[in-house]
This record gives C-alpha cells, sequence and structure tokens, in this order.
C-alpha cells in the first residue's frame, strides 16, 4: 500500500467526476465523428457538405478531428497507467478500478474503431482525383450484403463455400447457430485471381498439386483458406511410418514425401551441408545426429571464453515447475526436436510450422510428433490459459514489426495458463532494437525465471541473442 486509504479514496472520486466531464466532451466528439463518417461512406464530394456545414476547409475540419481524437487517445492512455500505477489494498476499491480501466479500455476500442475511416477519409478519399472509379475492397464497404460478397468470385466453388448453409429443418443447431458460415482471410479477396485459380477444380476428382500455391496465398493473409471438394496428392509410395520408440530420431522414408516442390529431393540431402537447399534458416535443422540431437541437452558456448549461452538446457526448465508442465506449443522454425526432447520428459508439444522451403511439417509428422500447420497471420487455435508452455525460437526476431509482434506474445499470453512458461530461446536482432524488444517482453509483466543478453559473436557484436524463461502471473479478477 502506497498511501492512507483516505487519500486514495478522495483521489479516486475526483477521477470520476473529472471523468464523468471528460465523457460528455467526448460523447459530442464521437457524435461528430460518427457524423463525419455516415457522410465520408456516400460519396468525396460528402465530405465537403460536412465540411461546409462546420464552413471550413475540408482538410482542416478532418485534421482538426484527428487531432483531437489523438489528444482524447493520448488522455485515457494517461489515465489508464495512472490507475494501474496506484495500488491497494483495499479490495473493493481494487475491484472499483479494474472495472474503470475496463470502461476505458472499451472507450478507446470505440474510438480506434472511429479513427480508422477517419484515417481513410484523410488519406485515400481525400487525394483519389475525382472520376476515377476505384473499385473498393467489398469488405471495406460496411452494410455490405452477404450475397455481394460471395459474388465478388466467379467461380461457383468458392461461392458455394462461402454462402451461408441453413440448417436444415430450419432450427438451430446443438451450437446456437442457425446455419454454418465458412470464413475465408479478407486477404482473399485481394488475391481474386489466384483464389480462383485455386479454387477452380473438378469436385471428386484429385487436386492439382498446388500446395505451394495454398501456402503462398496463406501467407499473404487469405487465411484462413476455403476447404475444397477434391482429393489431395499423396506420395506415389507411402510405406508404413517407422514405430515410436525408433522414430523421432531417424530418418524417415524418403517415399513418404512427395518432393515435387523442392529442391532437395531426399532427406540426405537436407541433411547434408550443401548450399541450395531452398531454405535457410535453421540450414541444419534436418541434421539430426549432429545438430538437433545435442539441443536443449548440452550446453554450446558461442564465445568460449565468456562462458555465455543463450541455450537453456530442458531439465533447468522444466526443474521450475517440477511435474506441472505437461502440454505445450513450440512455435519456431524446425523438424520438431524440441517436441521430441519434451516427449521424453512426457511432455506433448505441438509444433507450429509451414513448409517454407523443405517438407517441415511431413518431417515431423513422420517424426511421430505433431505438426500445426500455422501462419503467424491467424489467432491461435488454442483456447484461453490452456497451455502449460510455449517455445519459440528461430521464428521471432530481428524482422519482426513491434506491432505485430504485440499482437502475438498476447496471444500467447491468452492461451498460456496461469503460472504457465514462456520461453523465449536465442531471440536475435540488432543491438540498437534490442532495448524497443525487451520493452515488448517486458510489458507482459512475467516474472523472470532466466533473462540473459549474449553477444553474437559472427556479427562484430553488432546483433545479440536474448533468452528468457517467463512465468505467466495468475490474474485472479
Ligand atoms: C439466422 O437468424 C437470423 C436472425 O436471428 C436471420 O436474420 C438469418 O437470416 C438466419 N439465417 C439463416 C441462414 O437462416
Ligand atoms: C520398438 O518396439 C518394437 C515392438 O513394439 C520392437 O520390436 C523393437 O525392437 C523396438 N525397437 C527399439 C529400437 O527398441
Ligand atoms: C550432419 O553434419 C555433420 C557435421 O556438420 C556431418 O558430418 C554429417 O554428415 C551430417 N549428417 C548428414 C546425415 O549429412
Ligand atoms: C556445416 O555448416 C554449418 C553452418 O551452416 C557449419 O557451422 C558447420 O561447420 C558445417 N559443417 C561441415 C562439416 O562443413
Ligand atoms: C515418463 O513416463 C513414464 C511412464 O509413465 C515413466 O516411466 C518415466 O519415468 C517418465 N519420464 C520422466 C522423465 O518423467
Amino acid at each position: 500500500m502506497r498511501g492512507p486509504h483516505l487519500f486514495l479514496r478522495v483521489g479516486v472520486k475526483r477521477g470520476v467526476y473529472g471523468f464523468t466531464l471528460f465523457l460528455a466532451v467526448l460523447a459530442l466528439l464521437l457524435s461528430v465523428v460518427t457524423f463525419s463518417r455516415f457522410y465520408s461512406q456516400s460519396s468525396h464530394l460528402s465530405i465537403k457538405a460536412f465540411a461546409s456545414y462546420l464552413s471550413a476547409d475540408p482538410r482542416q475540419v478532418e485534421g482538426g478531428i484527428k487531432e483531437t481524437v489523438d489528444e482524447i487517445i493520448e488522455k485515457i492512455v494517461k489515465e489508464m497507467a495512472h490507475l494501474r500505477k496506484t495500488t491497494t489494498d483495499d479490495s473493493e476499491l481494487m475491484r472499483e478500478r479494474l472495472r474503470y480501466i475496463d470502461f476505458l479500455t472499451d472507450i478507446l476500442g470505440l474510438i480506434g474503431s472511429v479513427k480508422e475511416p477517419l484515417q481513410h477519409i484523410g488519406s485515400s478519399a481525400h487525394l483519389r482525383p475525382s472520376g476515377t472509379a476505384a473499385v473498393a475492397h467489398p469488405l471495406s464497404r460496411s452494410n455490405q450484403p452477404y450475397d455481394e460478397l460471395v459474388e465478388f468470385f466467379l467461380v461457383e466453388e468458392i461461392r458455394k463455400y462461402m454462402r451461408i448453409k441453413p440448417n436444415r429443418l430450419g432450427k438451430q443447431n446443438f451450437m446456437g447457430a442457425n446455419g454454418t458460415f465458412a470464413s475465408i482471410g479478407h486477404a482473399c479477396f485481394s488475391m481474386k485471381e489466384e483464389m480462383e485459380e485455386y479454387m477452380d477444380y473438378d469436385v471428386g476428382d484429385f487436386c492439382e498439386d498446388d500446395w505451394k500455391q495454398a501456402q503462398r496465398l496463406m501467407v499473404h493473409g487469405c487465411d484462413p483458406l476455403p476447404r475444397r471438394r477434391c482429393f489431395a496428392r499423396a506420395p506415389k509410395l507411402y510405406t508404413k511410418p517407422l514405430p515410436i520408440n525408433e522414430s523421432t530420431w531417424r530418418y524417415p522414408d524418403d517415399r513418404n514425401v512427395r518432393w515435387s516442390h523442392y529442391r532437395c529431393k531426399s532427406f540426405a540431402c537436407l541433411a547434408r551441408n550443401c548450399t541450395g537447399k531452398g531454405f535457410f534458416k535453421c540450414a541444419d535443422c534436418f541434421n539430426l545426429t549432429h545438430h538437433e540431437m545435442p539441443r536443449w541437452t548440452k550446453v554450446v558456448y558461442i564465445d568460449p571464453s565468456s562462458n555465455s549461452t543463450p541455450d537453456f538446457l530442458v531439465w533447468e526448465v522444466l526443474q521450475i515447475k517440477p511435474g506441472e508442465i505437461r502440454i505445450g506449443l513450440d512455435f519456431s522454425v524446425g523438424t520438431g526436436s524440441f517436441a521430441a526432447r519434451m516427449r521424453e520428459f512426457n511432455v506433448t508439444i505441438v509444433t507450429a510450422t509451414i513448409n517454407l522451403g523443405a517438407p517441415f511439417s511431413e518431417m515431423i509428422a513422420l517424426r511421430g510428433l505433431i505438426p500445426l500447420y500455422l501462419t503467424i497471420n491467424q489467432r491461435l487455435p488454442f483456447f484461453d490459459n490452456t497451455l502449460d508452455i510455449i517455445h519459440t525460437t528461430r521464428f521471432l526476431d530481428g524482422w519482426m514489426d513491434f506491432i505485430l509482434l504485440d499482437f502475438v506474445l498476447y496471444d500467447w499470453d491468452r492461451v498460456l495458463r496461469p503460472g504457465g512458461l514462456l520461453w523465449i530461446d536465442s531471440f536475435f536482432c540488432q543491438r540498437k532494437d534490442l532495448d524497443d524488444y525487451l520493452e515488448a517482453f517486458k510489458l507482459l509483466r512475467y516474472k523472470k525465471h532466466r533473462w540473459v543478453v549474449v553477444p553474437k559473436v559472427d556479427k562484430d557484436g553488432q546483433e545479440v541473442f536474448f533468452s528468457a524463461v517467463l512465468e505467466k502471473p495468475p490474474r485472479p479478477f
């Protein structure tokens, strides 16, 4: 407790009164903004009408609104930060404060949703020369009848997929829905041609050998991709996989993979130290014997003189929570070796991966582990507070946009259970970016069990590794 109760109570009260006034102003502003939004939807001309209504230059009005909205956002964010900082032992006060923070978060969300169309007015609508019939993205138009969306595509199979399928007998189904709503990623609309090509097949026949196009669509945001009613091609001679007591550390049979879209045509080629394998991240991770076997079981010092390493060992990490770590996710670029190791400790790990230049999914599956075919674009397919551990390596690093990293970390936080562990394994970035990235990790406010920064020797010290084992706090609210 940082101050006497009385002071806190008075402080909160005064804050609430001040805030009521603030809300009134906000409501007024929101109605103005909504008004402008309403007008902006019909046409470019009506923005002018709205502007002349206020008898001012449209640009100035838009700029003014935007500035005010930004100011409001800043004020709310400040207020929230302030509220979060003050602590108290009084549980009722604390609950009230949390409710208040929730409320502010809501308001922020609402303002955010009107801010976006405003930016839209500011940039595209305004700069577009009048007369050019720019085709609006169907999803960007609101009040769009669903059917019109479906009609955007010419290939009948896409339309069939997307159309709402009403339940038979006209009743709600056991899931509480009156129909089935198949969804596709919004970027499918901007990749219309590829999408139509992908969905142009004969129902019941074999699909084209086109997983690579499918993956391309997914990586570029057409995710989820529609389902299809054709048979995916399989390897010509699929032999049965190795038994589980042998499969994890042995090379699978080459015949169990379709190699047509890869540069290497065998696992031996992928494991060899050769150039031109068709992928570069994790160039060694098909080399099970030399590269993968020792990982997380033996310490490798990158700089023997300094005795520093970003690697932690599996048993060390599991020691943090003996017997508690049972299920988890590995979001990495790799062949599933982390899951293989964890299995030896009776921990079940699913490995998120896509096939970037090599058959990562097939390799993981043939090792007897679970590959989860997933891009970074999507919300994780796990419910809140369910997993014991999330491990990541070679995936998040200096290429990542900070906002994207935020969305990823919050989603991971969502699926981790209270007391669950987040193992950031050898995240690397430029030294000058390190502080910004560390800030993103610190924002989670997790308990730090391990936290190291190690210079990366091969880049003249310009790059650094960061590793940490963090524990999600309980959030009993
Ligand atoms: C589902 O119900 C809503 C209203 O409850 C209705 O508007 C909609 O048409 C129904 N959809 C189907 C597919 O029946
Ligand atoms: C794996 O298990 C099978 C029977 O389940 C057994 O015949 C085989 O010898 C085992 N292999 C190894 C390497 O232990
Ligand atoms: C794995 O790498 C080691 C050394 O880098 C090499 O000697 C070995 O042949 C490789 N394994 C395979 C299967 O190519
Ligand atoms: C294989 O390549 C890795 C780097 O990609 C290198 O560290 C290793 O020494 C090479 N091994 C051999 C046997 O050439
Ligand atoms: C994993 O489970 C098996 C069977 O329950 C047990 O024999 C083994 O000791 C366990 N391994 C570890 C590392 O806990």
